[in-house]
């Protein structure tokens, strides 16, 4: 099983314990994780999913529809628009039913790899979805966050840094009031060519 396949089996096995009404695909790319995403929210629930570039609406809107039909479609809103701005685009009465967010950095499969995700919008982003999961914890929810993250490529190795660093410090921080947060890590360190998955599940204190 590849990291791809590895990060939606864990959200899968999230949903069976609590079934996410919505959930937010923050590159969206040719969307195989969106419509993983769309199969597993509840029935009347939703996927949110943004991606910068035209043709990732595009592949994504026909992989969905082949796959899925218009029923399928219909649970995906894609966005043209940086995933640091999710919070324009969802209603704030449906962000805090959002319990499962995907990264799945670098660039668009099959495109020229000049447009690749970058540590200025992924990390505001994460922090926006920490803060989000930690309130709903704090309400007695609980929420994932699965990064995957690529080294090989140029400006690779600096985001995944940053994206290390922002986990351990989910790890490290002494929970504060009811919420906790609990970190996997998957993948070859030790090889720096081989992508890393982050996963986070934050919970309330029980
Ligand atoms: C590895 S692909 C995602 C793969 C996708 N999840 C799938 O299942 O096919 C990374 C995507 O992130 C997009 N991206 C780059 N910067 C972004 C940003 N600031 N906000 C949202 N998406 C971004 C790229 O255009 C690319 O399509």
């Amino acid at each position: 099983m590849n990291l791809t396949e590895k990060s939606i089996e864990i959200a899968a096995s999230f949903a069976r314990k609590s079934l996410p009404r919505f959930a937010m695909d923050m590159t969206l790319g040719n969307g195989r994780d969106t419509l993983a995403l769309a199969r597993m929210v509840a029935e009347g629930g939703a996927v949110f999913a943004f991606d910068v570039q035209e043709a990732a609406i595009e592949n994504s809107r026909r992989l969905i529809l082949e796959s899925g039909g218009e029923a399928l479609l219909k649970k995906c809103r894609m966005f043209l628009l940086s995933h640091d701005k999710f919070a324009g685009a969802v209603p704030a009465e449906v962000l805090k039913d959002v319990s499962v967010a995907f990264f799945n950095l670098g660039w668009l499969p099959g495109s020229d790899k000049s447009v690749i995700t970058r540590a200025q919008s992924t990390l505001p982003a994460l922090k926006a979805l920490e803060a989000l999961f930690r309130r709903r914890a704090e309400d007695g929810h609980d929420s994932l966050l699965n990064v995957l993250s690529y080294r090989g490529h140029e400006g690779g190795s600096v985001e995944y840094a940053a994206v290390g660093k922002f986990f351990n410090s989910l790890r490290a921080e002494t929970p504060l009031g009811n919420a906790r947060a609990e970190v996997e890590v998957y993948g070859q360190r030790g090889n720096p060519s081989c992508p890393i998955l982050f996963s986070a599940r934050f919970f309330p204190a029980r």
